[in-house]
């Protein structure tokens, strides 16, 4: 690797090892590439956008995402070897790895709308870089993407490249959001998937170089290009299908008068099945879960496999099931209409710690609400409330029914119920005989992420729901 002369800090010449640019400075490639930056000083990071607004965010005091930890990360690093800027092709030209960290929605559009991904930013990218670099790259997958992704990617580069030598690796991003500081500092594993070529494995070893720096190498695994994508894909599914399954288990606890909690609790003891991801919600959202699953449904599609396909579809299902069995029982308990009343939805982000409202339940418990006629007025406190607008409307639409406060109290303050839709810490702490003081009676909670006293909540004078209790 050639030796390139860099600044440590202003005005102290050192000599970077390697260049590292990232394409996409979003809740992936932001923290990953910071996180790249504080662990090896002697390697320059530049992350490109071609978003001028998150640019500068990234480069301000208040960053354009929210998440625990990661302000000192970028306070570290920023300015030193770590770099945000619009200049794609410079960052392109200058860099021996290329990080792909583009967003890849679902296509709403042709051919397999509504569940296969939309490539056309992975495509675009990878003809900018074949177009712009003058020397061989290493080029990584960091946006989730459909099988044998790399291989278009491949194609592209090489009807393109001009002679240039590319390599395309798969490197999964497995961070979550509210926690990616910690998963990044010490993650669970990394995966790196590349060609079984002379060219392919020295590529994947050059990138285990890096990460071996911080993550012990026993973590580190690497697997041919495919087997990369795919985990990605399964691990989301898997995920989310355990909370989807659990969700079908509060239906049957609400039914039966079982405690959602108390059974988790109960198999989750069993090491084979293992406590985590059993917390019963409204339903799971975020930019993976639902987009991977749909992804991986088409596949299944696409190889004549129907039945794999209908199998995974149902944990999708499933959560939508649950979405509108929230919002359903907030009607049913309020004496089957909702018209005209006042309803406080506390949380908009699709889990707490973020300002992420991707997939977020909320939306579809606030517009399912709106339907209804109910006057919704919404606090979270991160999500912005032109964000929580745009979600729950469109884009420059306006509805009177839809309001967005600056508290907790002022959003209960005269509401005939309280959703809980986010599971933020500070909605644990609230002065709940205060809130109930201000609204109309009988008074409802109704808790869509169990993290609220019920008991405590009833003896005050609420009447309470819980999930699956
Ligand atoms: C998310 C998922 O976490 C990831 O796994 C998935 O594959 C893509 O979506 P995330 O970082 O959260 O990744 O996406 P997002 O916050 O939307 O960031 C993507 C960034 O890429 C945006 O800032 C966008 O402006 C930028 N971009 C997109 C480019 O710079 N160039 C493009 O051509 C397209
Ligand atoms: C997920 C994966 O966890 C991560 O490995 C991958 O890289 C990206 O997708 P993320 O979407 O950021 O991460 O958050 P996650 O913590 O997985 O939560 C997803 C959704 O499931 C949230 O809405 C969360 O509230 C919900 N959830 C999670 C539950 O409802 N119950 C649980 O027990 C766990």
């Amino acid at each position: 690797m050639k030796i390139v002369l860099g600044f440590a800090r202003p005005g102290r010449k050192v000599a970077f090892r390697m260049k590292i640019c990232c394409i996409g400075a979003g809740y992936v490639g932001g923290p990953t590439m910071a996180m790249i930056a504080l662990k090896a000083p002697d390697i320059e990071v530049r992350v490109v956008d071609m978003n001028a607004t998150r640019i500068a965010a990234w480069n301000s005091g208040t960053l354009p995402i929210y998440e625990p930890g990661l302000d000192d990360v970028v306070k570290q690093t920023r300015g030193k070897n770590l770099h945000f800027s619009t200049d794609v092709n410079g960052a392109i030209k200058a860099a021996d790895i290329i990080f792909v960290a583009v967003n890849t929605p679902t296509k709403t559009y042709g051919v397999g709308a509504g569940r296969a991904a939309d490539l056309r930013f992975i495509e675009s990218v990878a003809r900018t870089i074949a177009e712009v670099a003058t020397g061989p790259k290493i080029i990584v997958e960091k946006s989730t993407i459909p099988v044998k992704t790399a291989e278009t990617i491949k194609d592209i580069l090489a009807a393109n490249a001009r002679g240039i030598k590319f390599e395309v690796l798969s490197n999964p991003e497995f961070l979550a959001e509210g926690t990616a500081v910690a998963d990044l500092q010490m993650p669970d594993r990394v995966l790196i998937g590349g060609e079984r070529t002379p060219g392919g494995e020295q590529a994947m070893q050059t990138l285990v170089d890096v990460y071996a720096r911080w993550v012990p190498r026993d973590r580190i695994i690497t697997t041919n290009l495919w087997s990369s994508e795919l985990s990605k894909l399964v691990a989301n599914a898997f995920l989310a299908q355990r909370i989807s399954s659990i969700n079908s288990i509060s239906a049957l606890c609400e039914a039966t008068g079982a405690d959602v909690d108390e059974v988790a609790n109960a198999i989750g003891k069993d090491s084979r099945i293992g406590p985590k991801f059993l917390k019963a919600s409204v339903g799971f959202g975020g930019s993976c879960f639902q987009k991977d699953i749909l992804n991986l449904v088409y596949l299944c599609e696409h190889f004549g496999l129907p039945e794999v396909a209908a199998y995974w579809d149902g944990v999708v299902k499933m959560n939508d099931w649950q979405k509108r069995r929230f919002s359903t029982k907030i009607v049913r308990a309020l004496f089957n209409t909702v018209a005209d009343k006042k309803i406080a939805v506390l949380g908009f982000a699709f889990k707490k710690d973020t300002n992420d409202t991707r997939e977020s339940a909320a939306i579809a418990v606030c517009r399912d609400l709106l339907a209804e006629q109910a006057n919704v007025v919404v606090y979270d406190p991160q999500v912005p409330a032109d964000e929580i607008r745009r979600d729950v409307l469109g884009k420059g639409k306006e509805d009177a029914r839809l309001t967005v406060a600056k508290t907790a109290y002022e959003a209960t303050e005269g509401a005939h119920a309280i959703a809980v839709v986010t599971e933020w810490d500070e909605f644990k702490k609230l002065d709940y005989a205060k809130i109930l003081g201000t609204m109309h009676k009988p008074a409802f909670i109704f808790d869509g992420r169990n993290i609220l006293d019920l008991c405590k909540l009833t003896a005050l004078g609420f009447r309470t729901y819980g999930i699956g209790k």
